[in-house]
């Protein structure tokens, strides 16, 4: 039986993405709405996936996405419980479904849009901090590496992540990379034959993470095995402390967190940098909205 606070959560959920579903469809033909309101979900991802091929206005792709999303989280036991927070709870949302919607819906939606913070911003700092050595750890769509300056046979690239779904989908999508794939949970010390890598990127897995940044800063002990002296580290993540918020990034940080999709409310760049200094001699943290962009180097012995 589903507990009074699930219930809570699923009309504060359903109110939510129904305004969000009314204001979106207001840019469509009635045509549209009326498939998307009576469609099921396996018509919803066909049309999704024609959307994609076809090169269909944004309108149409955005649309479809965000439905299939209301649907799947509304199917799964995400509405269920919202009481004590583990590992796996980071990583339940990436299924095959998700990400064939998450390009659109991070980086095309809530990255500028929420968290007011441009994707070029991310790409920029890969651009800047990817080597010809590289490993992924946390690769959810591996987006950034499929738009990285090199060409295929330049670069090694290794994928670390606990979620088969996301290490399968970002190895098939950089195939011309050949790159390695690794399952692990990388809050534990990360064993692998593999040699040392001379950059490692940490992008958006520390806000999956429960607990606060002290419990988060296990990734960062857990990729010693993998670093050399003079490996680079770099990655993002969201904040909740000390950032300017819009109502709108209020709305959507608690609704995401309560589905813990996120966690770490408590999060803010000043932990993270006592996080990544008590592990490293450089550190730089900067905030653009509410997102903390990082890098580390020369760990500590
Ligand atoms: C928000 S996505 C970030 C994806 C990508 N790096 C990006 O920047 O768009 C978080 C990724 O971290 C992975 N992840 C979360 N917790 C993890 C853990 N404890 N160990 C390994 N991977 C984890 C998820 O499966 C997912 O692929």
């Amino acid at each position: 039986m589903k507990s009074a606070q699930s219930l809570s959560l699923q009309s504060f959920f359903t109110a939510k993405f129904a305004a969000m579903y009314r204001y979106l469809t207001a840019a469509c033909s009635s045509e549209k709405i009326i498939f998307f309101k009576n469609s099921n979900l396996e018509d919803l991802l066909n049309w999704h996936a024609h959307c994609i091929v076809q090169g269909t206005s944004l309108d149409c792709e955005f649309l479809s996405g965000i439905r299939v999303l209301t649907i799947y989280l509304k199917e799964t036991s995400m509405m269920s419980t919202i009481t004590s927070r583990t590992t796996d709870d980071g990583v339940r949302i990436y299924s095959r479904l998700l990400l064939r919607c998450y390009d659109i819906l991070i980086y095309h939606l809530l990255a500028p849009y929420v968290w007011r913070c441009k994707s070029r911003y991310f790409a920029d700092l890969y651009h800047l901090m990817m080597s010809r050595n590289h490993a992924d750890i946390g690769v959810g769509t591996g987006y950034f590496l499929d738009r990285c300056h090199y060409q295929s046979g330049e670069v090694r690239i290794a994928l670390f992540d606990l979620q088969q779904n996301c290490l399968n989908f970002t190895a098939a999508r950089i195939a011309r990379f050949e790159p390695e794939t690794y399952l692990c949970n990388a809050l534990e010390p990360i064993q692998t034959s593999a040699a040392r890598f001379d950059s490692i990127a940490l992008g958006g897995i520390l806000h999956c993470i429960p607990g606060d940044m002290l419990q988060k800063g296990a990734v960062f002990d857990a990729i010693r095995p993998l670093m050399h002296a003079d490996t680079q580290v770099f990655g993002y993540t969201i904040l909740n402390q000390d950032i300017t918020k819009t109502m709108l990034s209020r709305c959507v940080y608690a609704v995401l967190h309560r589905l813990k999709v996120i966690n770490g409310d408590q999060d803010s760049a000043g932990q993270l940098k006592s996080a990544l200094e008590k592990r490293f001699q450089n550190v730089e943290v900067s905030t653009i909205g509410c997102i903390a962009l990082f890098s580390a180097s020369t760990p500590f012995k």
